[in-house]
Protein backbone atom coordinates (compact mmCIF):
# COMPACT_ATOMS: atom_id res chain seq x y z
CA UNK A 1 0.00 0.00 0.00
CA UNK A 2 3.12 2.84 0.60
CA UNK A 3 4.25 1.51 -2.69
CA UNK A 4 1.00 2.53 -4.57
CA UNK A 5 1.25 5.70 -2.81
CA UNK A 6 4.93 6.27 -3.35
CA UNK A 7 4.19 5.71 -6.92
CA UNK A 8 0.94 7.87 -6.51
CA UNK A 9 3.37 10.55 -5.61
CA UNK A 10 6.51 9.85 -8.03
CA UNK A 11 4.22 10.42 -10.82
CA UNK A 12 3.84 14.14 -9.23
CA UNK A 13 6.70 14.99 -8.91
CA UNK A 14 7.91 17.38 -12.08
CA UNK A 15 4.23 17.01 -13.94
CA UNK A 16 4.36 18.90 -17.65
CA UNK A 17 1.98 21.52 -17.48
CA UNK A 18 0.33 23.22 -19.60
CA UNK A 19 -1.27 26.69 -18.08
CA UNK A 20 -3.82 28.86 -20.98
CA UNK A 21 -4.29 31.59 -19.49
CA UNK A 22 -5.48 34.16 -22.69
CA UNK A 23 -7.70 36.35 -20.97
CA UNK A 24 -5.85 40.20 -22.15
CA UNK A 25 -5.59 41.91 -19.18
CA UNK A 26 -2.46 42.33 -16.69
CA UNK A 27 -4.53 41.51 -14.00
CA UNK A 28 -5.19 37.87 -15.28
CA UNK A 29 -1.54 37.56 -16.55
CA UNK A 30 -0.44 38.57 -12.48
CA UNK A 31 -3.22 36.08 -10.95
CA UNK A 32 -2.17 33.13 -13.34
CA UNK A 33 1.41 33.79 -13.42
CA UNK A 34 1.49 33.47 -9.40
CA UNK A 35 -0.42 30.05 -9.40
CA UNK A 36 2.41 28.69 -12.40
CA UNK A 37 5.37 30.10 -9.71
CA UNK A 38 3.45 28.47 -7.05
CA UNK A 39 3.89 25.15 -8.87
CA UNK A 40 7.15 25.63 -10.63
CA UNK A 41 8.66 25.95 -7.29
CA UNK A 42 7.21 22.53 -6.67
CA UNK A 43 9.30 21.37 -9.17
CA UNK A 44 6.88 21.34 -12.35
CA UNK A 45 6.93 22.45 -15.53
CA UNK A 46 5.03 25.24 -16.62
CA UNK A 47 4.51 26.56 -20.56
CA UNK A 48 2.00 29.38 -20.50
CA UNK A 49 0.18 30.75 -22.84
CA UNK A 50 -0.38 34.58 -22.68
CA UNK A 51 -0.47 37.97 -23.85
CA UNK A 52 2.19 39.08 -21.33
CA UNK A 53 5.91 38.84 -22.36
CA UNK A 54 8.38 37.69 -19.29
CA UNK A 55 11.47 39.33 -18.68
CA UNK A 56 13.79 36.91 -17.47
CA UNK A 57 14.19 33.40 -18.14
CA UNK A 58 13.60 30.29 -15.84
CA UNK A 59 14.25 26.87 -16.09
CA UNK A 60 11.06 25.47 -15.63
CA UNK A 61 8.51 28.22 -16.75
CA UNK A 62 8.04 29.09 -20.57
CA UNK A 63 5.76 31.55 -22.09
CA UNK A 64 4.30 30.90 -25.53
CA UNK A 65 3.31 35.08 -26.06
CA UNK A 66 0.10 35.57 -28.26
CA UNK A 67 1.80 38.08 -29.78
CA UNK A 68 1.07 42.04 -30.03
CA UNK A 69 -2.18 42.02 -28.42
CA UNK A 70 -2.04 45.11 -26.32
CA UNK A 71 -2.07 47.29 -28.54
CA UNK A 72 -4.86 46.20 -30.15
CA UNK A 73 -6.81 45.83 -27.34
CA UNK A 74 -6.15 48.76 -24.82
CA UNK A 75 -7.40 51.34 -27.97
CA UNK A 76 -10.74 50.05 -27.12
CA UNK A 77 -11.63 51.36 -23.77
CA UNK A 78 -10.69 54.65 -22.33
CA UNK A 79 -12.09 56.31 -18.87
CA UNK A 80 -14.12 58.36 -20.98
CA UNK A 81 -15.90 56.25 -23.06
CA UNK A 82 -17.82 53.33 -20.73
CA UNK A 83 -20.35 51.46 -21.13
CA UNK A 84 -23.24 51.93 -18.14
CA UNK A 85 -26.41 49.81 -19.12
CA UNK A 86 -25.98 46.79 -16.99
CA UNK A 87 -27.07 44.60 -20.00
CA UNK A 88 -24.79 45.89 -22.42
CA UNK A 89 -22.14 45.63 -20.27
CA UNK A 90 -22.59 41.91 -19.65
CA UNK A 91 -22.72 41.17 -23.97
CA UNK A 92 -19.69 43.61 -24.13
CA UNK A 93 -17.55 40.72 -22.16
CA UNK A 94 -18.13 38.44 -24.50
CA UNK A 95 -17.57 40.59 -27.52
CA UNK A 96 -14.58 41.26 -25.69
CA UNK A 97 -13.93 37.52 -25.96
CA UNK A 98 -14.67 36.93 -29.09
CA UNK A 99 -12.45 40.24 -30.16
CA UNK A 100 -9.63 38.12 -28.46
CA UNK A 101 -10.29 34.98 -30.22
CA UNK A 102 -9.75 36.67 -33.32
CA UNK A 103 -6.45 37.98 -32.81
CA UNK A 104 -5.11 34.84 -30.98
CA UNK A 105 -6.02 32.43 -33.10
CA UNK A 106 -4.01 33.86 -36.01
CA UNK A 107 -1.01 34.07 -33.44
CA UNK A 108 2.38 33.14 -34.17
CA UNK A 109 2.36 31.96 -30.78
CA UNK A 110 -0.31 29.49 -30.88
CA UNK A 111 0.81 28.14 -34.18
CA UNK A 112 4.31 27.50 -31.72
CA UNK A 113 1.89 25.53 -29.46
CA UNK A 114 0.34 23.67 -32.03
CA UNK A 115 3.52 22.81 -34.25
CA UNK A 116 4.71 20.71 -31.00
CA UNK A 117 5.63 17.29 -31.61
CA UNK A 118 2.00 15.24 -31.99
CA UNK A 119 3.23 13.07 -29.02
CA UNK A 120 4.63 15.64 -27.21
CA UNK A 121 2.73 14.96 -23.11
CA UNK A 122 1.10 17.55 -21.37
CA UNK A 123 0.29 16.00 -18.09
CA UNK A 124 -2.05 17.82 -16.99
CA UNK A 125 -3.72 21.54 -18.36
CA UNK A 126 -4.84 24.59 -16.40
CA UNK A 127 -7.10 26.84 -18.10
CA UNK A 128 -8.44 30.76 -17.44
CA UNK A 129 -11.96 29.96 -18.56
CA UNK A 130 -13.62 33.45 -17.58
CA UNK A 131 -13.42 34.23 -21.29
CA UNK A 132 -12.00 32.98 -24.69
CA UNK A 133 -13.29 29.63 -25.08
CA UNK A 134 -12.16 29.00 -28.77
CA UNK A 135 -9.03 27.32 -27.09
CA UNK A 136 -10.89 24.66 -25.57
CA UNK A 137 -9.76 22.52 -28.87
CA UNK A 138 -6.57 23.18 -27.59
CA UNK A 139 -7.30 20.25 -24.76
CA UNK A 140 -8.17 17.83 -27.74
CA UNK A 141 -5.08 18.47 -29.35
CA UNK A 142 -2.84 17.06 -26.55
CA UNK A 143 -4.87 14.30 -25.93
CA UNK A 144 -7.70 15.15 -23.16
CA UNK A 145 -5.11 15.07 -20.12
CA UNK A 146 -6.69 15.96 -16.56
CA UNK A 147 -8.14 20.14 -16.98
CA UNK A 148 -8.39 22.22 -13.73
CA UNK A 149 -9.89 25.66 -14.54
CA UNK A 150 -9.28 28.68 -12.87
CA UNK A 151 -10.77 32.41 -12.54
CA UNK A 152 -9.27 35.33 -11.28
CA UNK A 153 -12.47 36.79 -12.02
CA UNK A 154 -13.40 36.61 -8.45
CA UNK A 155 -16.24 33.90 -8.99
CA UNK A 156 -18.81 35.34 -11.43
CA UNK A 157 -21.83 33.36 -11.15
CA UNK A 158 -22.39 31.60 -14.72
CA UNK A 159 -18.73 30.27 -14.10
CA UNK A 160 -20.20 28.98 -10.14
CA UNK A 161 -23.18 27.52 -11.96
CA UNK A 162 -21.17 25.43 -14.37
CA UNK A 163 -19.68 23.36 -11.85
CA UNK A 164 -23.26 23.31 -10.58
CA UNK A 165 -23.48 25.67 -8.00
CA UNK A 166 -26.92 26.64 -7.18
CA UNK A 167 -27.58 29.94 -8.13
CA UNK A 168 -27.57 31.60 -4.75
CA UNK A 169 -29.53 34.73 -6.95
CA UNK A 170 -31.25 35.92 -3.61
CA UNK A 171 -27.60 36.87 -2.23
CA UNK A 172 -24.66 36.71 -4.34
CA UNK A 173 -24.44 39.69 -6.13
CA UNK A 174 -24.13 40.23 -9.78
CA UNK A 175 -20.60 41.31 -10.37
CA UNK A 176 -21.26 44.54 -12.16
CA UNK A 177 -23.76 46.08 -9.51
CA UNK A 178 -23.09 47.79 -6.18
CA UNK A 179 -25.34 45.29 -4.26
CA UNK A 180 -24.23 43.41 -1.36
CA UNK A 181 -25.43 39.91 0.24
CA UNK A 182 -28.38 41.85 1.48
CA UNK A 183 -30.69 42.65 -1.24
CA UNK A 184 -33.63 44.80 -1.73
CA UNK A 185 -36.70 43.08 -3.35
CA UNK A 186 -36.20 45.50 -6.34
CA UNK A 187 -32.55 44.90 -6.27
CA UNK A 188 -32.96 40.76 -5.96
CA UNK A 189 -35.15 40.99 -9.13
CA UNK A 190 -31.92 42.86 -11.04
CA UNK A 191 -29.67 40.42 -9.83
CA UNK A 192 -32.40 37.53 -10.90
CA UNK A 193 -32.38 38.79 -14.74
CA UNK A 194 -29.03 39.55 -14.88
CA UNK A 195 -27.57 36.21 -13.74
CA UNK A 196 -30.29 34.80 -15.95
CA UNK A 197 -30.01 36.80 -18.59
CA UNK A 198 -25.89 36.35 -18.21
CA UNK A 199 -26.76 32.14 -18.34
CA UNK A 200 -28.82 32.12 -21.65
CA UNK A 201 -26.72 34.50 -23.35
CA UNK A 202 -24.08 32.25 -22.25
CA UNK A 203 -25.61 28.79 -24.08
CA UNK A 204 -27.28 30.30 -26.81
CA UNK A 205 -24.76 33.52 -28.20
CA UNK A 206 -21.69 33.34 -26.57
CA UNK A 207 -20.94 29.63 -26.51
CA UNK A 208 -21.61 28.85 -30.04
CA UNK A 209 -20.19 32.43 -31.37
CA UNK A 210 -16.72 30.99 -29.61
CA UNK A 211 -17.36 27.00 -31.22
CA UNK A 212 -18.10 28.84 -34.52
CA UNK A 213 -14.95 30.70 -34.68
CA UNK A 214 -13.08 27.71 -33.54
CA UNK A 215 -14.44 24.95 -35.45
CA UNK A 216 -12.97 27.61 -38.80
CA UNK A 217 -9.89 27.49 -36.89
CA UNK A 218 -9.41 24.07 -36.05
CA UNK A 219 -11.96 22.39 -38.05
CA UNK A 220 -15.37 21.02 -37.85
CA UNK A 221 -14.91 18.24 -36.17
CA UNK A 222 -13.84 19.61 -32.30
CA UNK A 223 -15.25 17.79 -29.58
CA UNK A 224 -18.24 20.26 -28.31
CA UNK A 225 -17.58 22.37 -25.57
CA UNK A 226 -20.43 21.23 -23.43
CA UNK A 227 -18.80 17.70 -23.21
CA UNK A 228 -15.65 19.94 -22.84
CA UNK A 229 -16.48 22.04 -19.90
CA UNK A 230 -18.51 18.75 -18.49
CA UNK A 231 -14.96 16.99 -18.05
CA UNK A 232 -13.12 19.78 -16.28
CA UNK A 233 -12.58 18.38 -12.68
CA UNK A 234 -12.27 21.02 -10.49
CA UNK A 235 -12.46 25.06 -10.94
CA UNK A 236 -10.11 27.19 -8.63
CA UNK A 237 -11.71 30.87 -8.03
CA UNK A 238 -10.06 34.22 -6.77
CA UNK A 239 -13.11 34.25 -4.53
CA UNK A 240 -12.42 34.61 -0.29
CA UNK A 241 -15.53 34.28 1.73
CA UNK A 242 -14.03 37.17 3.80
CA UNK A 243 -12.44 39.32 0.84
CA UNK A 244 -16.02 39.46 -0.98
CA UNK A 245 -19.35 37.60 0.83
CA UNK A 246 -20.12 34.15 2.55
CA UNK A 247 -21.58 32.05 -0.26
CA UNK A 248 -22.13 28.55 -0.44
CA UNK A 249 -19.72 26.08 -2.38
CA UNK A 250 -19.73 22.45 -3.92
CA UNK A 251 -16.86 20.50 -3.32
CA UNK A 252 -15.28 20.98 -6.82
CA UNK A 253 -14.90 24.99 -6.53
CA UNK A 254 -11.58 25.95 -4.82
CA UNK A 255 -11.76 29.04 -3.30
CA UNK A 256 -7.86 30.84 -3.31
CA UNK A 257 -8.89 34.24 -3.25
CA UNK A 258 -5.80 36.05 -3.13
CA UNK A 259 -3.40 33.45 -4.22
CA UNK A 260 -1.62 36.29 -5.83
CA UNK A 261 -0.75 38.67 -2.79
CA UNK A 262 2.93 38.12 -2.11
CA UNK A 263 5.12 39.11 1.05
CA UNK A 264 6.32 43.30 0.63
CA UNK A 265 9.60 43.47 -0.77
CA UNK A 266 11.93 46.25 -0.33
CA UNK A 267 11.19 48.96 -2.87
CA UNK A 268 13.93 50.22 -5.17
CA UNK A 269 16.10 52.99 -4.12
CA UNK A 270 14.17 56.19 -5.89
CA UNK A 271 11.01 55.16 -4.26
CA UNK A 272 12.37 54.31 -1.27
CA UNK A 273 13.79 57.91 -0.61
CA UNK A 274 10.53 59.15 -1.72
CA UNK A 275 8.90 56.99 0.81
CA UNK A 276 11.14 58.12 3.51
CA UNK A 277 10.73 61.90 2.83
CA UNK A 278 6.75 61.65 2.96
CA UNK A 279 5.98 63.07 6.78
CA UNK A 280 2.53 63.10 5.96
CA UNK A 281 2.06 59.72 4.33
CA UNK A 282 1.36 58.55 1.05
CA UNK A 283 -1.83 58.14 -1.29
CA UNK A 284 -1.28 55.80 -4.28
CA UNK A 285 -3.41 56.12 -7.42
CA UNK A 286 -3.84 53.95 -9.82
CA UNK A 287 -6.52 52.84 -12.59
CA UNK A 288 -4.93 49.34 -13.03
CA UNK A 289 -3.53 48.21 -16.20
CA UNK A 290 -6.00 48.66 -19.04
CA UNK A 291 -7.52 52.28 -18.17
CA UNK A 292 -4.75 54.69 -19.04
CA UNK A 293 -4.60 57.49 -16.98
CA UNK A 294 -3.69 59.59 -19.28
CA UNK A 295 -6.69 59.47 -21.50
CA UNK A 296 -8.46 60.79 -19.58
CA UNK A 297 -9.98 64.32 -20.72
CA UNK A 298 -7.73 66.98 -19.67
CA UNK A 299 -10.50 68.45 -17.51
CA UNK A 300 -10.84 65.60 -15.41
CA UNK A 301 -7.23 65.69 -14.80
CA UNK A 302 -6.79 69.18 -14.35
CA UNK A 303 -9.56 68.17 -11.24
CA UNK A 304 -7.63 65.92 -9.87
CA UNK A 305 -4.61 67.59 -9.42
CA UNK A 306 -6.13 70.76 -8.47
CA UNK A 307 -7.27 68.40 -5.34
CA UNK A 308 -4.33 66.75 -4.96
CA UNK A 309 -2.03 69.59 -4.37
CA UNK A 310 -3.89 71.09 -1.62
CA UNK A 311 -3.14 67.67 0.02
CA UNK A 312 -0.08 67.52 2.51
CA UNK A 313 0.34 64.02 1.61
CA UNK A 314 3.06 62.11 -0.50
CA UNK A 315 0.90 61.41 -3.97
CA UNK A 316 1.57 58.14 -6.02
CA UNK A 317 0.05 58.56 -9.63
CA UNK A 318 0.71 55.47 -12.09
CA UNK A 319 0.35 57.64 -14.99
CA UNK A 320 1.66 56.62 -18.80
CA UNK A 321 2.93 59.39 -20.05
CA UNK A 322 4.76 63.13 -18.85
CA UNK A 323 2.58 65.63 -17.03
CA UNK A 324 3.70 69.49 -17.10
CA UNK A 325 3.75 71.60 -14.29
CA UNK A 326 3.28 68.55 -11.91
CA UNK A 327 2.24 69.52 -8.31
CA UNK A 328 5.46 69.23 -5.97
CA UNK A 329 3.55 66.02 -3.89
CA UNK A 330 2.82 64.22 -6.66
CA UNK A 331 4.76 61.42 -8.53
CA UNK A 332 3.66 60.46 -11.48
CA UNK A 333 5.11 56.51 -12.93
CA UNK A 334 4.83 54.52 -15.16
CA UNK A 335 4.50 51.84 -13.19
CA UNK A 336 4.07 51.18 -9.22
CA UNK A 337 5.45 48.43 -7.58
CA UNK A 338 1.38 48.54 -5.75
CA UNK A 339 1.46 45.64 -3.42
CA UNK A 340 4.98 47.00 -2.20
CA UNK A 341 3.61 50.61 -1.36
CA UNK A 342 0.64 49.08 0.08
CA UNK A 343 2.72 47.60 2.41
CA UNK A 344 4.27 50.41 3.37
CA UNK A 345 3.03 51.97 7.37
CA UNK A 346 3.17 55.29 5.78
CA UNK A 347 0.32 54.68 3.05
CA UNK A 348 -3.08 55.93 3.79
CA UNK A 349 -4.91 55.47 1.22
CA UNK A 350 -5.92 53.73 -2.25
CA UNK A 351 -7.22 55.12 -5.34
CA UNK A 352 -8.34 52.75 -7.58
CA UNK A 353 -10.83 51.71 -10.48
CA UNK A 354 -11.68 49.04 -8.24
CA UNK A 355 -9.97 45.90 -9.70
CA UNK A 356 -10.34 42.74 -8.18
CA UNK A 357 -6.40 42.39 -7.65
CA UNK A 358 -6.34 46.03 -6.48
CA UNK A 359 -9.18 46.05 -4.03
CA UNK A 360 -7.92 42.58 -2.51
CA UNK A 361 -4.33 43.78 -1.82
CA UNK A 362 -5.65 47.08 -0.21
CA UNK A 363 -8.06 44.41 2.18
CA UNK A 364 -4.70 42.13 2.68
CA UNK A 365 -2.83 45.22 3.71
CA UNK A 366 -5.81 47.18 5.57
CA UNK A 367 -5.38 50.32 3.62
CA UNK A 368 -8.90 52.18 2.62
CA UNK A 369 -9.65 52.64 -0.51
CA UNK A 370 -11.47 55.61 -2.98
CA UNK A 371 -13.21 53.49 -5.68
CA UNK A 372 -14.43 54.77 -9.34
CA UNK A 373 -15.43 52.17 -11.02
CA UNK A 374 -15.97 51.47 -14.68
CA UNK A 375 -17.44 48.53 -15.74
CA UNK A 376 -17.60 44.82 -14.95
CA UNK A 377 -16.31 43.71 -11.21
CA UNK A 378 -15.16 46.99 -10.59
CA UNK A 379 -18.69 48.06 -9.84
CA UNK A 380 -19.35 44.98 -7.17
CA UNK A 381 -15.49 45.23 -5.61
CA UNK A 382 -16.32 49.06 -4.78
CA UNK A 383 -20.16 48.46 -3.37
CA UNK A 384 -18.80 45.42 -1.43
CA UNK A 385 -15.87 47.83 0.31
CA UNK A 386 -17.97 50.52 0.67
CA UNK A 387 -21.16 48.72 2.14
CA UNK A 388 -18.55 48.05 4.71
CA UNK A 389 -17.69 51.58 5.41
CA UNK A 390 -14.15 50.84 4.20
CA UNK A 391 -14.34 52.69 0.93
CA UNK A 392 -16.28 55.53 -0.78
CA UNK A 393 -17.25 55.50 -4.31
CA UNK A 394 -16.74 58.35 -6.32
CA UNK A 395 -18.42 58.18 -10.25
CA UNK A 396 -15.89 59.21 -13.44
CA UNK A 397 -18.33 62.05 -14.35
CA UNK A 398 -18.71 63.55 -11.02
CA UNK A 399 -14.70 63.99 -10.43
CA UNK A 400 -14.31 67.65 -9.99
CA UNK A 401 -11.40 69.25 -7.83
CA UNK A 402 -14.31 69.40 -4.68
CA UNK A 403 -15.86 66.15 -4.90
CA UNK A 404 -12.37 64.69 -5.44
CA UNK A 405 -10.56 66.66 -2.50
CA UNK A 406 -13.85 66.44 0.14
CA UNK A 407 -14.14 61.76 -0.59
CA UNK A 408 -10.38 62.20 0.55
CA UNK A 409 -10.24 64.18 3.20
CA UNK A 410 -13.22 62.49 4.43
CA UNK A 411 -11.06 59.31 4.23
CA UNK A 412 -8.24 60.66 6.04
CA UNK A 413 -10.24 62.42 8.87
CA UNK A 414 -12.26 59.55 9.61
CA UNK A 415 -10.69 56.57 11.70
CA UNK A 416 -13.69 54.34 10.73
CA UNK A 417 -12.85 53.36 7.09
CA UNK A 418 -8.96 52.48 8.09
CA UNK A 419 -10.00 50.81 11.61
CA UNK A 420 -12.75 49.19 9.77
CA UNK A 421 -10.52 47.50 6.58
CA UNK A 422 -8.06 47.00 9.03
CA UNK A 423 -9.80 44.58 11.17
CA UNK A 424 -10.91 42.73 7.89
CA UNK A 425 -7.26 42.27 6.89
CA UNK A 426 -6.58 40.34 10.64
CA UNK A 427 -9.42 38.63 9.68
CA UNK A 428 -8.20 37.23 6.47
CA UNK A 429 -4.56 36.34 7.51
CA UNK A 430 -5.87 34.17 10.19
CA UNK A 431 -6.24 30.78 8.15
CA UNK A 432 -4.74 27.78 8.17
CA UNK A 433 -2.64 27.94 4.63
CA UNK A 434 -2.18 30.55 2.01
CA UNK A 435 -4.07 30.43 -0.60
CA UNK A 436 -1.61 29.63 -3.27
CA UNK A 437 -0.41 26.85 -1.21
CA UNK A 438 -4.43 25.33 -1.08
CA UNK A 439 -4.32 25.75 -5.17
CA UNK A 440 -1.42 24.38 -5.52
CA UNK A 441 -1.91 21.55 -3.69
CA UNK A 442 -5.33 20.91 -5.37
CA UNK A 443 -3.62 20.91 -8.71
CA UNK A 444 -1.20 18.55 -7.76
CA UNK A 445 -4.55 16.41 -6.55
CA UNK A 446 -5.88 16.43 -9.66
CA UNK A 447 -2.81 14.70 -11.40
CA UNK A 448 -2.65 12.10 -8.59
CA UNK A 449 -6.20 11.13 -9.01
CA UNK A 450 -6.70 12.12 -12.77
CA UNK A 451 -10.45 13.84 -12.06
CA UNK A 452 -12.09 14.73 -9.48
CA UNK A 453 -15.49 14.68 -10.82
CA UNK A 454 -16.53 12.59 -7.90
CA UNK A 455 -16.77 15.80 -6.32
CA UNK A 456 -19.51 17.06 -8.41
CA UNK A 457 -22.85 17.91 -7.24
CA UNK A 458 -25.90 16.05 -9.31
CA UNK A 459 -26.64 19.22 -10.24
CA UNK A 460 -23.36 19.98 -12.45
CA UNK A 461 -25.61 17.28 -14.84
CA UNK A 462 -28.69 19.02 -14.48
CA UNK A 463 -30.36 21.71 -16.74
CA UNK A 464 -30.65 25.12 -14.80
CA UNK A 465 -34.25 24.75 -14.76
CA UNK A 466 -34.01 20.95 -12.82
CA UNK A 467 -30.99 22.49 -10.75
CA UNK A 468 -32.98 25.36 -9.39
CA UNK A 469 -36.46 23.32 -9.55
CA UNK A 470 -38.59 25.68 -11.47
CA UNK A 471 -39.60 22.64 -13.20
CA UNK A 472 -40.84 21.80 -9.89
CA UNK A 473 -42.51 25.17 -9.02
CA UNK A 474 -44.36 25.44 -11.94
CA UNK A 475 -46.07 22.12 -12.17
CA UNK A 476 -47.13 23.13 -8.55
CA UNK A 477 -48.38 26.60 -9.68
CA UNK A 478 -50.40 24.65 -12.35
CA UNK A 479 -51.72 22.35 -10.01
CA UNK A 480 -52.86 24.73 -7.83
CA UNK A 481 -54.33 26.82 -10.89
CA UNK A 482 -56.47 23.65 -12.03
CA UNK A 483 -57.40 22.86 -8.31
CA UNK A 484 -58.78 26.65 -8.86
CA UNK A 485 -60.60 25.95 -11.54
CA UNK A 486 -61.57 22.97 -10.71
CA UNK A 487 -63.23 24.66 -7.34
CA UNK A 488 -64.45 27.81 -9.22
CA UNK A 489 -66.37 25.54 -12.07
CA UNK A 490 -67.93 23.44 -9.09
CA UNK A 491 -69.04 26.76 -6.84
CA UNK A 492 -70.48 28.08 -9.81
CA UNK A 493 -72.26 24.71 -10.87
CA UNK A 494 -74.34 24.60 -7.46
CA UNK A 495 -74.91 28.35 -7.79
CA UNK A 496 -76.37 27.65 -10.67
CA UNK A 497 -78.49 24.44 -9.67
CA UNK A 498 -79.83 26.40 -6.83
CA UNK A 499 -81.20 29.33 -8.85
CA UNK A 500 -82.68 26.53 -11.14
CA UNK A 501 -84.42 25.42 -7.86
CA UNK A 502 -84.64 28.26 -5.97
CA UNK A 503 -85.46 31.04 -8.98
C1 LIG B 1 9.11 21.98 -20.28
O1 LIG B 1 8.37 22.85 -21.12
C2 LIG B 1 9.09 23.26 -22.28
C3 LIG B 1 8.22 24.29 -23.00
O2 LIG B 1 6.98 23.75 -23.39
C4 LIG B 1 9.39 22.05 -23.15
O3 LIG B 1 10.11 22.45 -24.28
C5 LIG B 1 10.18 21.05 -22.36
O4 LIG B 1 10.35 19.87 -23.12
C6 LIG B 1 9.46 20.70 -21.05
N1 LIG B 1 10.31 19.87 -20.22
C7 LIG B 1 9.96 18.65 -19.83
C8 LIG B 1 10.95 17.95 -18.97
O5 LIG B 1 8.89 18.16 -20.13
C1 LIG C 1 -12.40 13.53 -20.07
O1 LIG C 1 -11.27 13.46 -19.21
C2 LIG C 1 -10.70 12.17 -19.12
C3 LIG C 1 -9.63 12.23 -18.04
O2 LIG C 1 -8.77 13.29 -18.17
C4 LIG C 1 -10.19 11.76 -20.48
O3 LIG C 1 -9.64 10.49 -20.41
C5 LIG C 1 -11.34 11.79 -21.48
O4 LIG C 1 -10.89 11.51 -22.78
C6 LIG C 1 -12.02 13.14 -21.47
N1 LIG C 1 -13.18 13.12 -22.34
C7 LIG C 1 -13.56 14.16 -23.08
C8 LIG C 1 -14.79 14.01 -23.90
O5 LIG C 1 -12.96 15.21 -23.07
Amino acid sequence: MYVALFLLLQTVLGANILHIAPVGAGSHHIWNRALAFGLMNKGHNITMLSHSAEKEKFKNFHIILLEDYFDKALELFTADSVQTNKFLDVKAVYDFSLFSCDHDLATQGLKTLMNYPRDFKFDLIIIDITIEQCLYPLIERFKNPPVVAVTPFLLPPVLSHLFGNPLQAAYMPYYNTKHTDRMSFLERITNFFLIHFEILYRKYIGIPAESKLAKKHFGENIQSFDEVEKNISILISNYDPILSFPLALPPNIIPAGGLHIEPVKPLPNDLKTIVDNAKEGLIIFTLGSYLRSDQMSISKRTAILNAFAKLPQTIFWKFESEIDDLPKNVIVRKWLPQNDILGSPKTKLLITHGGALSTQEAMYHGIPVIAIPFNTDQHSNAGKLASRNMAKILNYEDITTDSFYSAITEILNNPMYSRNIKQLSQRYKDRPEHPLKKAVFWVEYVLRHGSANFLNLASRDMDTYQAASYDVILALLMGLYLLYSLISFIFTSCKFMYLRVYP
